[in-house]
């Protein structure tokens, strides 16, 4: 493991206060915290969004189990940062990711995976309560497929390309890809994809709602840090129950949803920034929101 992510980690760690955790030195320079698997630095005009980037060239960003612990450590980092509203996922311009790492699951026996809950700490992405937006250009494939769609929002290169091709290798989806694709494109392209392994380009994958929007590949991280700067530029209290609220639409029927939708529009009049917002928009100005 790196020093830097050594430094970068240890402040989480120590038992000591939320607030001195927050204060302690981390080293998060605009050059960037080398992990060993990722580039982890905070970007924006102020330094309120989260970058994570995936930066294991030799094998397409493959999630190794070293990966994927590392950006659960990432992860848990910038939820506990007060002052980063918004996280973005990204890759390299060939690879978001090429899927779970295939040398390293080739020996793994049905007892090992079943008996030892064999990739379980994959979802950590998607409970994550700041948004999380990611930015695809290139293979986003099988895990990679699936740790794109763990994200709230999906922005894609020109020329990135998605699929679950597990098919291929004798296996299937196994970090939501069966789930979320089918819920988000629908059954027959899911099914298409999930049963020839063919891939869709990201302007298929935009026509199927699976990404929102597409831009060229040198912008595209540009443009995702600057969806992360507008969302962290709102209340962060209030963000989290609209991520909540919109959430809930992929778990729980119409009147269940619509009714924690209700709970949660009531309890932002409990909040500063509730009162803040519309006293704002009365009085003609800019809301100056606290996050409380
Ligand atoms: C391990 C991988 C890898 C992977 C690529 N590499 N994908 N290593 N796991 N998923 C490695 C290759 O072995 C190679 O290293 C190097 O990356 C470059 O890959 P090439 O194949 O030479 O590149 P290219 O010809 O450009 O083809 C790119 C590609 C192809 C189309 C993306 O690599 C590919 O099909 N990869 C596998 C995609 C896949 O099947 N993903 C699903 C995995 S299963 P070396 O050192 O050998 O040259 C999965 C299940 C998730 O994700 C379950 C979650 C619970």
């Amino acid at each position: 493991m790196a020093v830097a992510l050594r430094a970068l980690l240890r402040p989480a760690r120590a038992p000591a206060p939320a607030r001195l955790l927050l204060r302690a030195p981390i080293r998060l320079s605009s050059a960037g915290t080398q992990f060993q698997y990722l580039m982890v630095e905070k970007k924006g005009a102020k330094q309120n969004v989260g970058v994570i980037q995936l930066n294991r060239p030799k094998a397409l960003n493959a999630l190794c189990d070293g990966l994927m612990n590392e950006m659960n450590q990432a992860l848990d980092f910038f939820e506990k940062d007060p002052d980063v509203g918004a996280i973005v996922i990204t890759g390299s311009e060939k690879a978001f990711a090429a899927g779970a790492d295939i040398k390293e699951m080739q020996n793994r026996t049905f007892q090992e995976c079943y008996g030892g809950s064999f990739l379980a700490h994959w979802n950590r992405v998607s409970l994550v309560r700041k948004p999380v937006i990611a930015a695809v250009n290139g293979y986003a494939l099988g895990g990679g497929c699936e740790l794109a769609m763990m994200c709230d929002i999906i922005y894609a290169g020109e020329k990135a390309q998605f699929g679950q091709p597990e098919i291929l290798l004798g296996t299937i989806p196994g970090a939501g890809g069966t789930q979320r694709l089918t819920r988000t494109v629908g059954k027959s392209l899911a099914m298409e994809m999930v049963l020839t392994g063919d891939r869709i380009s990201a302007q298929e994958a935009k026509e199927a709602g699976l990404v929102s929007k597409i831009y060229p590949t040198e912008k595209l991280l540009e443009e995702a840090i600057s969806c992360g700067e507008k969302i962290a530029g709102n209340s962060k209290l209030v963000t989290a129950m609209a991520k909540e609220a919109v959430n809930a639409a992929f778990e729980m029927t119409l009147t269940e949803g619509n009714k924690m939708e209700k709970r949660l529009f009531y309890a932002t009049f409990a909040t500063d920034d509730r009162k803040e917002g519309m006293a704002a928009f009365v009085e003609k100005r800019k809301a100056n929101f606290t996050d409380h």
